[in-house]
């Protein structure tokens, strides 16, 4: 099994890393220190997280120095506007207490409007976050030119499909490194995952586990449970062992030391259990989506006829 991928910047990025989102913010210091100091070497962070400060506390006080680690965080649909871009930027890179990201990505292909603060404005009937009409271009030209600026060291997308990559592909000057999206065996979207690998593009895989955990959900699927068992291993690492095998990069969330550990040592499956977790899906009547914030924006943030812009 791998322990890293290379970008098409040529950049290595580690194969795991620790996601911070809904870490609470008296959790996530400890949490951040601890995984850095058991061997974690990638920090995934985003604004919205509203806990990028304590993310950078815990970076400070594992002890290790920043140029060994690679830092990830994730510009807010209240920044796309390209003049708020470098702002969206900088608060984080403030908060995080670092000089530079080693990856910086578009956090959705949605922008709503600034009240001034990076929080959204709402709409006085639907009380849904009013939306933005900046192309995706327009913010992407902005974050080529962090790049440019040698702010961040590569800049990628989140929650894009096929369609929305294709469109920004044709425009793009810098491609896109990364797309970060959910993956796991009940929402496996090999379609884009090939499509990226053909564009040289990584995949990382969010939400490996399935988000929260209980009856019903991946992390429980009697295959994964037959598979842990035979190999000696818990579901959580044989879910991020097959999420890195098929090349996406894995990024499961904890703040508990034991799972933060415990995450960290994924294996290499046999073909037979990789094809079987492959395949979960197959048997199933749909694939299951954890994450989905299209009810709270009033778009259908998937689905290919959102153009991104409205
Ligand atoms: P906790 O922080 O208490 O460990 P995802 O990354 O798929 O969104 O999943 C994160 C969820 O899975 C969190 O609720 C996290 O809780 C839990 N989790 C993380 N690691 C493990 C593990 N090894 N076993 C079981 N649950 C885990």
């Amino acid at each position: 099994i791998v322990h890293s991928f290379k970008l098409n910047t040529g950049a290595v990025i580690p194969a795991f890393g620790l996601g911070t989102w809904r870490s609470k913010p008296n959790e996530v210091r400890d949490a951040v220190a601890h995984a850095i100091k058991v061997g974690y070497t990638h920090i995934d962070a985003a604004w919205v997280y509203e806990n990028e400060d304590e993310v950078g506390a815990g970076i400070k006080a594992s002890g290790v120095p920043r140029e060994k680690l690679f830092i990830t965080s994730k510009l807010w649909n209240t920044f796309h506007r390209p003049e708020q871009v470098p702002l969206g930027l900088k608060d984080t890179l403030t908060k995080l207490d670092t000089p530079y990201l080693d990856l910086y990505l578009m956090h959705w292909p949605l922008a709503h409007v600034n009240d001034g603060t990076g929080n959204s404005v709402k709409d006085e009937t639907t009380g849904k976050s009013k939306i933005d009409p900046v192309p995706v271009i327009d913010t992407w030209r902005a974050m080529e030119k962090l790049v440019d600026e040698g702010k961040v060291k590569a800049i990628g997308v989140s929650n894009f499909n096929i369609t929305k990559l294709k469109a920004l592909l044709e425009v793009a000057r810098i491609r896109p490194a990364v797309n970060q999206v959910e993956l796991h065996p009940y929402l496996p979207q090999d379609e884009l995952v090939d499509f990226c690998r053909k564009e040289g593009i990584l995949v990382t895989a969010y939400s490996p586990l399935g988000s929260t955990p209980g009856p019903g959900t991946v992390l429980n699927d009697p295959v994964v449970l037959e598979i842990a068992e035979r190999n000696g291993k818990t579901p959580a690492q044989v879910l991020i062992s097959w999420a890195i095998q098929r090349g996406t990069q894995a990024i499961p969330k904890s703040v508990n030391p034991t799972r933060i550990e415990q995450n960290l040592q994924y294996f290499a499956l046999s073909d037979a259990d990789f094809k079987a977790l492959s395949d979960l899906n197959k048997s199933r009547p749909a694939p299951t989506r954890y994450v989905d914030p299209s009810g709270w924006w009033g778009v259908d943030i998937y689905s290919d006829k959102w153009d991104g812009v409205a």
